[in-house]
């Protein structure tokens, strides 16, 4: 295990590199390095946990200047281009599963490989990120085997990027389509104007295509890795509880599970199920803890979840 230093240095390492990352436009050529890089909405958000970001040059200059213009951009083109009619078809383009066949580990290991490749210079591998998350829930909650496994699976779903998807249907913050934005979402009064779903009579009522109380299974919430990914563990049929999927449908659901918004699309199962996803994200905001996990040391440990719970060859 690196100590605390070590763990710092490479982590406003990784911070300057997450500056480079976004402000080096959206172009393919540099896609994938900002996909496979923390959410926008991460970098962003002005709730990192103070007492972690102790070296205040590391996050918290990220949030004005060039970076806060670029992941305006990145919003402006997500809330611009996530419809009923976009998430619907990337259900049908996904949802059969066909584009690739590979294990969870070859799929953290993916991410990692697809870092390295774009840039030479990253020294930080994107399963940092998963196993710090898992390993934060295993020290809070030591008898919840399956939680541990949900920290290093819930951003898996980045794999998309591997198939050529744009950031702004990967990653950031989600938001059901088919309804009227809530003030709670990022960036909601600049953005969203150019969505042709705000022309619609409906879908730009507060209720939208939705009844009250529906559910938010019953929600088509914008395309991004959280629904791709739970999609994926349905199909591949994981043996994780139902919280389990749950936290990881929701977890960039942030409108609703920080924001408050989107209660009159709640059943009494979402709002059973909300304290799970706010536990998760607890432990999913990467700058709580400056130490650096030792991957290598942790790997049979989550092979041994994965065997368990969502064993071999499996279909992305
Ligand atoms: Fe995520």
């Amino acid at each position: 295990m690196e100590g605390p230093t070590v763990g710092m240095e490479r982590f406003k390492a990784y911070g300057a590199r997450v500056g480079v990352w976004l402000q080096g436009g959206l172009d393919l050529s540099v896609r994938m390095k900002v996909v496979v890089g923390p959410d926008p909405s991460l970098v962003y958000r002005p709730d990192v946990d103070p007492d972690v970001a102790k070296d205040k040059g590391s996050f918290r200059n990220y949030t004005s200047g060039p970076l806060l213009d670029r992941v305006l951009a990145t919003y402006k083109l997500m809330h611009t281009r996530q419809t009923v009619d976009f998430v619907r078809k990337k259900h049908a383009q996904f949802g059969g599963f066909s584009y690739k066949k590979m294990t969870i580990m070859e799929a953290v290991d993916m991410l990692d490989g697809l870092v390295d490749e774009s840039d030479p210079d990253v020294d930080f591998p994107n399963s940092f990120h998963a196993f710090q998350t898992a390993e934060g829930i295993r020290k809070a909650h030591p008898d919840k085997d399956w939680f541990h496994l949900v920290g290093l699976l819930h951003d898996l779903g980045k794999v998309l990027a591997l198939a050529g998807e744009p950031q702004w249907a990967v990653v950031g913050d989600t938001f059901p389509v088919g309804c009227r934005p809530q003030a709670s979402v990022v960036f909601c009064d600049s953005t969203f104007q150019d969505n042709p779903d705000l022309q619609d009579p409906l879908y730009s009522t507060e209720l939208g295509m939705y009844q009250p109380h529906c559910g938010l299974e019953n929600v088509l919430m914008s395309w991004g890795h959280d629904e791709y990914m739970y999609q994926m563990m349905k199909f591949n049929k994981f043996s994780l509880p139902p919280e389990a999927f749950y936290m990881i449908r929701f977890h960039s659901f942030y409108p609703w599970h920080t924001g408050g918004d989107y209660r009159q699309l709640c059943s009494a199962r979402d709002l059973a199920m909300l304290p799970w996803v706010r536990e998760f994200n607890k432990f999913d905001l990467y700058t709580k803890c400056p130490d650096l996990p030792d991957v290598d040391d942790l790997r049979p440990y989550y092979q041994g979840l994965i065997d368990k719970y969502c064993p071999g060859v499996l279909r992305w």
